[in-house]
């Protein structure tokens, strides 16, 4: 089969997968990289970018994100977001069940499929969502990067928090179990005890460390007794770091949001509700244990929980405002601006943000710039910085809670299946992306 370069990348500071800088080209070819050398010839016909100045990384993929189609498209839909990861460098996401119709079931992924396929300029990935009662269809889902559980923090169908239930679920099958780790018992108690108050600050003491620590601990639990891939969704407390820093299994992962390394109890002073999430924000001490455990490698890797709400519904009064930020479009300059601080380094952001995601989820050719990967990629400005501001901002919620936060390392140019879908600025609404596949048991 004779190949068809269709983009050549010239003069980039390539991220190489042994963590070294090259600065050269890369070819682009049916949809794959090629080739990445320090010069390659211009083929005839082939688009060239000229990326003297920028880095060239792999395209993020991001985990755990909530675009609210079906359903609740008044806060997002998967056009709109699949946009907005395509400005913030996200060529892959993962996308959770609570939609409405909830994603449990084959026919409700299947809807779910058509319309990215139908709307999503980068590429997608959903999970189903466990009920107490859906076993045999979280056995069979196909394409499903994993069973989502909520522990805690959801209320209806969804919500798992019986002891009973949970055994079944992590008894049944191999695939990968994600979970949402907050202990319902405990919430619903806290929940009493500070009835009346709506300093929404309140918030992350409602549902404390503690009730992260003991689903955490029975997630743990359960995924050793049965020996079940387990990954533990957004991770926020010193306590859970410190639990699976003494053990962890090597069938275990954790996640962490950009927002619990980089906000605490102190934002809610200055973005009231906007700061309110589940789990909630932590102290000043959580954000640097969270940091320690993913720099040591106990924490695998990031993503942002992309929770959209309108301004609206934010509002209201606590409690009945919704928890949940928007993250695509700011993590990877959140990071990356990290890295250019010294935190951490770049390589260290890429593996976080691509290449532990793709091998944790099973996703192949993906996370890495080499000849036979995919052409998922991201041309970013290091050297330049500048301010979240709303206006720019392409999420329907139309607000984020790092605005005015100074950063660098925004995307200059996002490539999809070797596409340009994201350019100075202008989204190329045309590209479509393609359906993730999961090799993992199941
Ligand atoms: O803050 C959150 N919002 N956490 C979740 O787990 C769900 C999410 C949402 O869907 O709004």
């Amino acid at each position: 089969m004779s190949s068809h370069p269709s983009l050549l990348i010239r003069h980039a500071t390539i991220l190489l997968p042994n963590g070294e800088f090259l600065v050269g080209d890369v070819l682009v070819s049916d949809r794959q990289i090629a080739q990445v050398a320090p010069e390659i010839p211009i083929p005839s016909g082939v688009r060239e970018i000229d990326a003297t100045g920028l880095t060239l990384l792999p395209g993020a993929i991001d985990p755990q994100v909530h675009f609210r189609e079906p359903g609740l498209e008044h806060k997002e839909d998967l056009f709109t977001a699949s946009c907005a990861c395509a400005k913030g460098g996200v060529t892959s996401f993962l996308e959770m069940p609570n939609t409405r119709p909830l994603t449990t079931t084959q026919a409700a992924l299947d809807d779910k499929l058509q319309r990215a396929a139908a709307k999503c300029v980068v590429n997608y990935g959903f999970f189903i969502g466990a009920t107490p009662e859906n076993l045999p269809d979280l056995l069979a889902a196909n394409p499903a990067c994993g069973i989502k559980i909520f522990m805690g923090s959801m209320h209806g169908q969804l919500l798992v928090d019986s002891d009973t239930a949970l055994e079944h679920i992590f008894a049944q099958g191999k695939r990968l179990i994600a979970v949402h780790a907050e202990d319902q018992a405990r919430i619903n108690q806290r929940r009493q005890e500070f009835a009346g108050i709506h300093d929404p600050k309140i918030h992350s003491q409602i549902q404390d460390d503690v009730a992260a620590l003991l689903a955490t601990q029975q997630a743990l639990g359960l995924a050793k007794k049965y020996q079940r891939r387990l990954h533990i969704l957004h991770m926020s407390t010193a306590l859970e770091a410190e639990l699976l820093r003494q053990d962890k299994p090597s069938w275990v992962t954790a996640e962490v949001t950009p927002q619990h390394l980089l906000l605490n109890t102190s934002a809610y002073d200055k973005i009231g509700t906007w700061a309110q999430m589940n789990p909630p924000l932590r102290s000043p001490h959580d954000n640097e244990v969270l940091w320690q455990a993913l720099l040591d490698g106990v924490i695998d890797f990031i993503a942002t929980d992309h929770a959209p709400h309108t301004l609206e519904e934010k509002a209201q009064e606590y409690p009945n405002t919704p928890s949940g930020m928007p993250g695509v479009e700011t993590s990877l300059p959140l990071m990356l601006t990290a890295a250019m601080q010294g935190r951490c380094t770049v390589a260290q952001v890429v593996n976080w943000m691509s290449t532990a995601v793709a091998k944790a989820y099973g996703i192949a050719n993906k996370g890495a710039i080499a000849p036979g990967y995919d052409a998922d990629l991201v041309l970013v400005d290091l050297n330049n910085y500048r301010p979240v501001v709303r206006e720019e901002l392409l999420t329907k919620c139309g607000w984020s809670p790092f605005e005015g936060w100074d950063l660098t390392g925004w995307a200059v140019y996002t490539i999809v299946g070797g596409e340009v879908v994201y350019e100075q600025g202008k989204v190329n609404t045309q590209v479509r992306g393609t359906a993730l596949q999961f090799a993992q048991e199941s």
